[in-house]
């Protein structure tokens, strides 16, 4: 490995976050810790994380445990973890338990997980975020899951534009609309699920295009996102895996392949924001 340079993206508050991140989420204990050496080991940069996955404490050892080894600084390294549901009121409070989790000084980037609208929230739980950020502990926030109407709804009640919206994104849910809305606010798109947790790989289509390519079906799957400048979160427990995904930088995919991929149609594998929690 090494060697392997990951494009980095430009948020709107100037910060730079590498275009592919290590997803986290059904990781857990020994193998959420050693899932995170390995993806810094072959390359990844950018770690994604939540409260929810109840997996900050490993994620952050591993970080510390890379750093410490020398493998990485913790300024090349971008983390990424979420306000949970049950604590939209505090954001505060529970930015410091997440920050005491995972047992480091600062973190990249800070996300309001869901908007739970009949909860109703979450502009306050974003304007509690956003206070934080001047505070030096946080450089970048942004929201996960927010549809058009309360992307706007945030955007207007507190004047603040979130850097990110990461949500379920992948060739059976591409999500055009939502991305058009990014682009034009300004919004960098991050793809939850960029595998369909692993329901497209079996596709014959996606199987075709891999062939073309002398790929595999998980790279042809995340070059479809990078190329739209969607920056994916592919999660892997298995060693030859990680490093799988993480090599998708010496390739391109024709408009033709890409169509393709679009025009899949799975449908979500998550659940819809407008009714989670049910
Ligand atoms: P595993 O952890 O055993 O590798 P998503 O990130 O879209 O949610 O997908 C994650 C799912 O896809 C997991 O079940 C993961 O299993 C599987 N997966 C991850 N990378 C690959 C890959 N390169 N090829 C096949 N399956 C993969």
């Amino acid at each position: 490995m090494g060697g392997m340079i990951i494009p980095s993206i430009t948020l709107n508050d100037g910060t730079q976050m590498p275009q592919l991140g290590f997803g986290t989420w059904k990781l857990e204990q020994d193998q959420a810790y050693t899932s995170v050496r390995r993806a810094i080991e072959v390359g990844y940069r950018h770690i994604d994380t939540a409260a929810i996955y109840g997996n900050e404490v490993e994620v952050g050892k591993a970080v510390r445990d890379a750093v410490a080894a020398g493998d990485v600084t913790r300024d090349e390294l971008f983390i990424t973890t979420k306000l949970w549901n049950n604590q939209q009121h505090e954001p505060g409070v529970a930015f410091q338990q997440s920050l005491q989790r995972l047992g480091l000084d600062y973190i990249d980037l800070y996300l309001v997980h869901w908007p739970c609208p009949k909860q109703d929230q979450f502009v306050s739980a974003f304007e509690g975020i956003a206070r934080i950020q001047g505070l030096g502990t946080v450089q970048s926030i942004g929201v996960c899951n927010f549809y058009a109407e309360v992307l706007r709804r945030i955007i207007a009640e507190t004047g603040v534009v979130p850097a990110v919206n990461q949500i379920e994104l992948h060739p059976g849910f591409p999500q055009l609309e939502l991305q058009n809305l990014h682009r034009e606010l300004g919004v960098v798109t991050q793809s939850w699920s960029p595998l369909g947790q692993g329901s497209l790989i079996d596709d014959p289509v996606v199987a075709g295009i891999a062939a073309a390519h002398r790929r595999t079906p998980a790279q042809v799957i995340l070059r479809w996102h990078v190329q739209q400048d969607l920056v994916p979160l592919p999660k892997s427990g298995n060693d030859a895996r990680i490093a799988e995904n993480f090599n998708i930088f010496d390739f391109h995919l024709t408009q033709e392949d890409m169509v393709a991929l679009t025009a899949l149609d799975s449908g979500r594998v998550g659940p819809d924001p407008l009714e989670f929690p049910a």
